[in-house]
């Protein structure tokens, strides 16, 4: 613990001071309120002891200016027996506790012990009562024999640092699984930090999860820790890992295998160790085998792979989950409700949002239930089309994709404007944004038709 020690008399102070460095704090020792205030300015203290009386600034003034910027810094007073009414008046202040002089190191000593104490006690809490954020309303629920083995091997794989790939349709419970992984392993108390890799675009993924240094590009004007950084000792959670850009995948793969990273713009490796879990909702073997994701990466990630069945392959969930979420809502009569009808719907829909999807079915079914009509409403959600036929839309989406050579050229034009643009009309220039040859882009110009404005 750092503690600024202030005090005029030159014997005291030394002594003060080594003592309590024997003890273990960090001492800062000044002879003057002035140095003191430097101090204090200078970097953050845990415990502050002055005496009351010194010359210029007082200790009094040392209090409130410790109260005004750092107000968790406890502060100890001195003071001799005749200004006892100034020692109460510094209790009013905030100050933790005062000595009357003279005292033997030994009282200042069981003072400073219950100070530590204390913190330990708050820092206790403070991680007690992140474990119980981490872990309130993410019950995992599931009965079912699939489902039973996987929760098995979350538990058993939770304690080491093997990366953990999670595989899993939209609303399965990837997340909650990552979360389950985390809070069973000893890095429980360290940071967890989920990131979509679909929802930050490209260009910003990199400095976002690497951080980048003072300088890397425009804009660029304060070093900035990146996600990688902030989950050091815990957990980093990669959403949508198949989403993950092929030209970052290297760049990923060297964390998995240095356990090290280089900040955008930087040159220096910083060590760190998190425990990678990342998750997808695609076939990531497939997009190996097109060519869309590195093998070699994947193999890294693929260390222990977790599927999740999807819900339609585990009604026998239903009925609980169904229980669960009205717990979760606070809406345990209304279980109720639930009539043999609206059941048989459930348990006969596919549910292709799977859990998530039920858990917006129930949560609405509580919102609504006491409007006339409710149960018809309800009913007709789950009238939609089961799985297959999604599957089959989804198809059809797709066969109305444009033909290859028209989204080509389409994709084409579109390069060749934003580059033309960027470069302000200088041809050379926007040949080199694209890494074309300047003849390339120039013909390329001319089969579109484009006016050169050189
Ligand atoms: N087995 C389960 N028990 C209890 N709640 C569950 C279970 N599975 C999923 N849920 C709940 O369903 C919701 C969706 O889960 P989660 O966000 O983990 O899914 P996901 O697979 O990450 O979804 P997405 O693919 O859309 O990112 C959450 O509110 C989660 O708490
Ligand atoms: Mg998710």
């Amino acid at each position: 613990m750092k503690l600024l020690l202030v005090e005029d008399e030159k014997i005291t102070r030394i002594t003060l001071a080594n003592t309590l460095k024997d003890e273990g704090y960090e001492v800062t020792a000044c002879e003057t309120g002035e140095k003191g205030l430097q101090e204090l300015n200078k970097s953050e203290f845990d415990i502050v002891v002055t005496d009351l009386r010194l010359p210029k600034i007082s200790g009094l003034e040392i209090l409130e200016q410790v109260k005004k910027n750092n107000p968790d810094c406890k502060v100890i007073v001195m003071t001799a027996y005749a200004s006892v009414e100034t020692a109460v008046k510094a209790l009013k202040l905030g100050a933790y506790d005062y000595l009357i002089k003279p005292f033997s190191p030994d009282k200042l000593i069981t003072t400073l012990n219950h100070i530590r104490n204390f913190k330990q006690i708050v820092d206790e809490n403070v991680k007690l009562k992140q474990r119980l954020g981490l872990f309130k309303d993410r019950k995992i629920i599931g009965a079912n024999p699939q489902m039973l083995k996987l929760l098995e091997t979350v538990k058993a794989v939770a304690k080491n640092d093997y990366t953990v790939l999670i595989q899993g349709e939209s609303g399965t419970g990837k997340e909650l699984i990552a979360r389950a992984l985390h809070f069973y392993s000893p890095r429980v108390d360290e940071e967890f930090v989920a990131v979509n890799c679909s929802a930050i675009p490209d260009t910003l993924l990199e400095s976002e999860l690497f951080g980048y240094e003072k300088g890397a590009f425009t804009g660029a004007n304060k070093t900035h820790q990146g996600l990688f950084e902030r989950a050091d000792g815990g957990t980093i959670f990669l959403d949508d890992i198949d989403d993950f850009p092929l030209h970052l995948q290297v760049k990923l793969l060297r964390v998995l295998q240095e356990k090290e990273i280089t900040r955008v713009g930087g040159s220096n490796n910083i060590k760190i160790n998190v425990r990678v879990i990342v998750a997808t909702k695609t076939d990531l073997k497939a997009m190996v085998e097109s060519g869309k994701f590195r093998q070699d990466l994947f193999y890294r990630l693929n260390i222990i792979p977790l599927k999740i069945p999807p819900l339609r392959e585990r009604k026998d969930d239903i009925q609980l989950l169904t229980e669960h979420f009205f717990i979760k809502n606070d809406a345990k009569e209304k279980i109720a409700l639930l009539n043999g009808r609206l059941l048989e719907k459930m348990l006969n829909y596919d549910w292709p949002g799977n859990v998530r999807e039920l858990e917006n079915f129930i949560e609405r079914l509580i919102a609504l239930s006491d409007i006339q009509g409710w149960e018809r409403e309800l009913l007709s959600a789950l009238e939609s089309k089961p799985f297959t036929q999604t599957e089959e839309s989804k198809d059809e989406a797709e066969k109305s994709f444009p033909p290859f050579n028209e989204y080509i050229k389409e994709k084409e034009l579109e390069i060749i404007n934003w580059a033309l643009e960027k470069a302000r009309g200088n041809i050379s220039k926007a040949a080199e944004l694209v890494q074309l040859p300047r003849s390339t882009f120039r013909s390329k110009m001319e089969k579109y038709n484009i006016e050169s404005e050189e």
